[in-house]
C-alpha cells in the first residue's frame, strides 16, 4: 500500500467490491480494478466522487492518486463534483429529435425545475446532459437514468419513471 493523503476510509462494502475485482486480474495488476472501485465508491457516495474518496482508492490499490483522477476525469460515467444522486441524460440526436426528444428533455426540465447540467435542490436528480445518440434509435425517443435505458418515451412514461425512483 502507498501512503497517499486521505481522510476517508472506504466502506467494507466498497473494499469487498474492489477485492472481488482485484481477484480477476493477474498478481500485481490490482490497479486494473480502478474502474470498478470508482463505480462502487461513487454509488455509495450518492452519485459523485470526491478527492478524498479517490485518494482512498489510490491508497487501497497502491497506485498514484493522479492515475485515479485521470480515470475518473476521462470516463463520462464518473462525476468529480457534487451532483444529484440519480443521473438523467435525454437523447436529442436526430432519431430521438424526430420523435420528440426535445419535448422529452423540456418535460424533464419543467418537472424537476432545473435545466440540463443542474441538480435538484434536494440532491435527488441530476440532469447530466443531452446525449448525442445512445445507440437505441429504434426505441426513440429515449433517456438514460443511472445507466438504465428507457425507450419509446412519452411525457406520461417519463412521469411514471421519475415517480418510481426512490
Ligand atoms: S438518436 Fe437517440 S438513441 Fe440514437
Amino acid at each position: 500500500m502507498s501512503a497517499n493523503p486521505t481522510t476517508v476510509h472506504l466502506s467494507s462494502h466498497v473494499r469487498g467490491e474492489i477485492d472481488h475485482w482485484v481477484e480477476k486480474f493477474p498478481e500485481g495488476r490490482q490497479r486494473s480494478a480502478v474502474i470498478a472501485a470508482l463505480h462502487a465508491a461513487q454509488h455509495e457516495n450518492n452519485g459523485y466522487l470526491t478527492p478524498d474518496i479517490m485518494n482512498a482508492i489510490a491508497d487501497y490499490l497502491g497506485m498514484p492518486p493522479i492515475q485515479v483522477y485521470e480515470v475518473a476525469a476521462f470516463y463520462s460515467m464518473f462525476e468529480t463534483k457534487p451532483v444529484g444522486k440519480h443521473s438523467i441524460s435525454v437523447c436529442t440526436n436526430i432519431s430521438c429529435m424526430l420523435r420528440g426528444g426535445d419535448e422529452i428533455a423540456q418535460h424533464v426540465e419543467a418537472r424537476l425545475g432545473i435545466k440540463t447540467g443542474q441538480s435538484t435542490v434536494d440532491g435527488k436528480f441530476y440532469m447530466k446532459r443531452e446525449e448525442e445518440c445512445l445507440a437505441a434509435c429504434c426505441g426513440a425517443p429515449m433517456m438514460m437514468v443511472d445507466h438504465v435505458y428507457y425507450e419509446n418515451l412519452t411525457t406520461e412514461k417519463v412521469d411514471e419513471i421519475l415517480d418510481g425512483i426512490e
